[in-house]
């Protein structure tokens, strides 16, 4: 597996596994064939893991647990990121509560070392930014935990220009991490700021949430804890719009010879070598086909062809109010 550096120091696989959908947002999960899926990916070289306190909020440590439990034979050779931000133990069916506070900070990360079973966390990102918290307070907290050896690399997400110069004045961001895909381009005027500084970016549900996969159903057809059922993406209008640009997408990935995920895949890899998709999957098997996306040669008229297609991304937002859902009844 080829690898990248995201800056810092921090030098991880070209594509990572994000285990969200193996406790939350995408329907029923199987433990088992979850830990195989993360097993699968380190054979195939992934290094990059990524999780959070936030997924599932309603078993506090599940996912973080699951993915200690599949790493606990190589931890020392692979790279754990995961996140806080939410106050995980307020009612979230309006909708999700923020908490950066630092002594929030500093019982989150305990229970993520406790969960993942480990020493250190090498990416400990700020899930969503916390307008009730400045930022330097929140930056501060993660230096002492930096100084303690808790933490490894300092990251945010979804974060604009404006906060992460505040946040790297006061503590080196070594990646951001925003959505970014062929259907998601909003993180593109971030690119400058990051390149500037030197912060790598993590881009999170590049597949478009399995859009951009042949997998993809009308919305009333998930099942019914699936965060999809709700998706604007998925709604009626911009569902048939974007299935539309889907069928020509996957010409453009016959005549570049890769399966339609490998060409979402590599169109994020080939916006910068400072990038790193992370796809979700709870399927061993689509480990190797995303993996292989990494060696994909696309030409660029190809590549070029995917923006005159869909210039801004796909018809509708990905979120109705900015942040993901913490329960189903929050999109309903
Ligand atoms: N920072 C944030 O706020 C944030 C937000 C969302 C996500 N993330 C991170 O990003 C990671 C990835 O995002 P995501 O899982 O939401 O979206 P994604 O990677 O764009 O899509 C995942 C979906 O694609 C399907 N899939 C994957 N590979 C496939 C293939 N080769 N063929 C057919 N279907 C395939 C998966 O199905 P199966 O699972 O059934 O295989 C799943 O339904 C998350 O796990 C999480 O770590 C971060």
């Amino acid at each position: 597996m080829r690898q990248r550096d995201l800056g810092r120091g921090l030098r991880v696989s070209a594509v990572g596994l994000g285990t969200m959908g193996m406790t939350m947002a995408y329907g029923q999960s199987d433990d088992a064939r979850s830990i195989a899926t993360i097993q699968r990916a380190y054979e195939t070289g992934v290094t990059l893991f990524d999780t959070a306190e936030m997924y599932n909020a309603s078993v506090p440590g599940s996912n973080e647990r699951l993915l200690g439990r599949a790493v606990r034979g190589f931890r020392d050779e692979v790279t754990l990121a995961t996140k806080f931000g939410y106050d995980i133990d307020a009612d979230q069916t309006a909708a999700p509560v923020l908490d950066s506070r630092p002594e929030r900070i500093r019982a989150v990360v305990d229970n993520s070392l406790r969960y993942l079973g480990t020493d250190r966390i090498d990416v400990l990102y700020q899930h969503r930014v916390d307008p009730d918290v400045p930022i330097e307070e929140v930056a501060g907290a993660v230096a002492e935990l930096a100084a303690e050896g808790k933490v490894l690399h300092f990251g945010l997400s979804e974060a604009s220009p404006g906060i992460i110069r505040r946040a790297h004045a006061v503590h080196p961001v070594t990646v951001l991490q925003s959505e970014y895909s062929m259907f998601e381009r909003e993180v593109e005027a971030v690119l400058p700021t990051i390149r500037e500084l030197g912060i790598g970016l993590v881009a999170y549900a590049p597949l478009g949430r399995g859009f951009l996969t042949e997998t993809v159903k009308p919305s009333k057809e998930y099942e019914v804890d699936d965060m999809r059922r709700f998706d604007p993406r998925w709604q009626p209008e911009n569902f048939e719009r974007n299935v539309a640009a889907v069928r020509e997408l996957r010409h453009i990935a016959q005549l570049a010879g890769v399966s339609l995920p490998q060409l979402a895949l590599a169109w994020v890899l080939h916006e910068g070598s400072d990038i790193v998709p992370v796809f979700g999957t709870r399927t061993p098997e689509r480990i190797d086909e995303n993996a292989a996306a990494v060696d994909a040669a696309i030409a660029p008229e190809l590549l070029e062809r995917v923006r005159e297609l869909l210039p801004d991304g796909a018809f509708d937002s990905r979120y109705t109010d900015g942040h993901m859902p913490t329960s189903v009844n929050v999109w309903s």
